[in-house]
């Protein structure tokens, strides 16, 4: 099953994939998770992946489109895989169909008012990478459920990074809900409602195509 989360930010694409690769065997490819990687060298490639994320904007098309093929032929994701955060333009769509027949296209869909509210209370586990909600989490002590690690903000969830972000995705990423409506591929879901209930529901629809 090929399968792309679509959203924006905030909206719980990273959380609910790790519930959904968990329960379909699928490969998690979050090319945030990638580019936040790969900015962590001391390399003139790192320090420009660096400055686009801090400033909220869109790596070039063409990087993008070759770092995913690379990672989508990778072994681990020959049983299926789900793309978390690719694509962001049309131009990466088009592209993506030349690599992959995708099955399905979930859009996490919340009002853009609620979105800063959750990026605030966002922590993301230093070490396992785990995202937690802080006014979720049972211990005041910021520390990973999972595996006890440290948990951090991000640097790109900074209030004025986050409303360029979100002013990117309107205008980038949000025709893709058209583009992929017009193609049959579109499966809409409410991303207010509490992550379990969100969870639920987009199982129960990859259920009838599995
Ligand atoms: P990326 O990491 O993909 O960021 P994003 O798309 O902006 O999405 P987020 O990670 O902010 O949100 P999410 O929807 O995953 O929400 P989450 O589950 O964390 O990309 C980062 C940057 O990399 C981009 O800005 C860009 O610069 C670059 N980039 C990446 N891909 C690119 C591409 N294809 N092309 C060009 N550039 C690219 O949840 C958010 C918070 O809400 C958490 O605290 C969580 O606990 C909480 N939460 C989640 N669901 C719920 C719920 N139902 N109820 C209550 N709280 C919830």
């Amino acid at each position: 099953m090929q399968i792309v989360f679509l959203g924006p930010p905030g909206a719980g694409k990273g959380t609910q994939a790790s519930i959904v690769c968990r329960r379909f065997g699928l490969a998690h490819i979050s090319t945030g998770d990638m580019l936040r990687q790969a900015m962590t060298g001391d390399s003139d490639f790192a320090r420009g992946i660096k400055a686009i994320l801090s400033e909220g904007g869109l790596v070039p098309d063409e990087l993008m489109v070759e770092i995913v093929s690379n990672r989508m032929a990778q072994e681990d994701c020959k049983n299926g895989s789900l793309l978390d955060g690719f694509p962001r333009t049309i131009a990466q769509a088009d592209a993506l169909a030349g690599i992959v027949d995708i099955d399905a296209v979930v859009y996490l869909s919340m009002e853009l008012e609620a979105l800063a509210q959750r990026i605030a209370s966002r922590r993301v586990c230093s070490s396992c990478n785990t995202i937690c909600n802080m006014q979720l989490l049972d211990s005041i002590e910021m520390i990973c459920p999972d595996c006890g690690g440290e948990l951090i903000q991000r640097d790109d969830d900074k209030m004025e990074t986050v409303r360029n972000r979100l002013n990117i995705y309107e205008r980038a990423t949000s025709p893709l809900v058209d583009y992929y409506k017009q193609s049959g591929l579109l499966i809409s879901i409410d991303a207010a409602q509490p992550i379990e209930a969100v969870g639920r529901e987009i199982v129960r629809v990859l259920e009838r195509l599995s």
